[in-house]
């Protein structure tokens, strides 16, 4: 299978696939964003992660990457990192989910949106992909905002495992197909 792109320029912003040189740099981002990440990321609960485990993980994210798998992108402004999202093969060989964190001092800038719109117009551009799934916990209104204002369609709730402390088990689930994909919204 081709792998995903390792660079997506969106509007303001540039996503580039982690590397070993990041590790000082994504540490200190998720350092800062730990309280506001907690309640919905599980990931948390591996922090604080040593430079060597952070190797390993972005280690394995590449050799996932190069068998054409998953990809997990920074998400950067300049040099500065604004947070991380990912394409994931979570849904089936057609679907593609976005997943998403946006560093606790750049949230409420429209930088999730503006990559989640990025991001489906890619993968709704690879060979075999005709869906993009955005999932979320059901008391998380900030994720969800992301994939309503960008017009993806509810699939509807499901029970869910609780992975992290705010989230109430409830997995809410969003689409969009490329006859449903229209573009971001007009300044979105
Ligand atoms: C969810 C998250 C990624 C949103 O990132 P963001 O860049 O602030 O989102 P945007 O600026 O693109 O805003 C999208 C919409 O959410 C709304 N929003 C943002 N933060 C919000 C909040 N705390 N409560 C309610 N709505 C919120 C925005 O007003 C915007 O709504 P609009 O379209 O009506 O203007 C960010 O809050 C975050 O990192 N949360 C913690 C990690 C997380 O929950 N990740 C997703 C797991 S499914």
């Amino acid at each position: 299978m081709p792998v995903l792109p390792e660079l997506v320029v969106c509007h303001r912003l540039t996503l580039r696939r982690w590397v070993r040189d990041d590790v000082a740099m994504l540490r200190t981002a998720i350092e800062q964003s730990a309280e506001h990440l907690r309640p919905w990321m599980p990931f948390i609960n591996h922090e604080p992660m040593s430079d060597d485990d952070r190797t390993a993980l972005i280690d394995g994210w590449e050799r996932d990457w190069r068998r054409g798998g998953d990809i997990v992108y920074g998400m950067f402004a300049d040099d500065t990192v604004v947070g991380g999202c990912g394409l994931h093969h979570r849904g089936g060989p057609d679907t593609l989910e976005i997943g998403y964190w946006v560093h606790v001092d750049h949230v409420r800038c429209g930088y999730a949106r503006e990559v989640a719109a990025r991001l489906t117009t890619l993968a709704l551009g690879r060979p075999g992909i005709t869906r993009v799934e955005i999932h979320h916990d059901a008391a998380n209104r900030a994720s969800r905002r992301v994939p309503e204002a960008l017009g993806f369609q509810f699939d509807g709730e499901q029970p869910d495992e609780r992975v992290a402390p705010a989230e109430i088990g409830v997995d809410v689930g969003w689409s969009t197909t490329a006859s449903t994909w229209s573009g971001p919204p007009v300044g979105g």
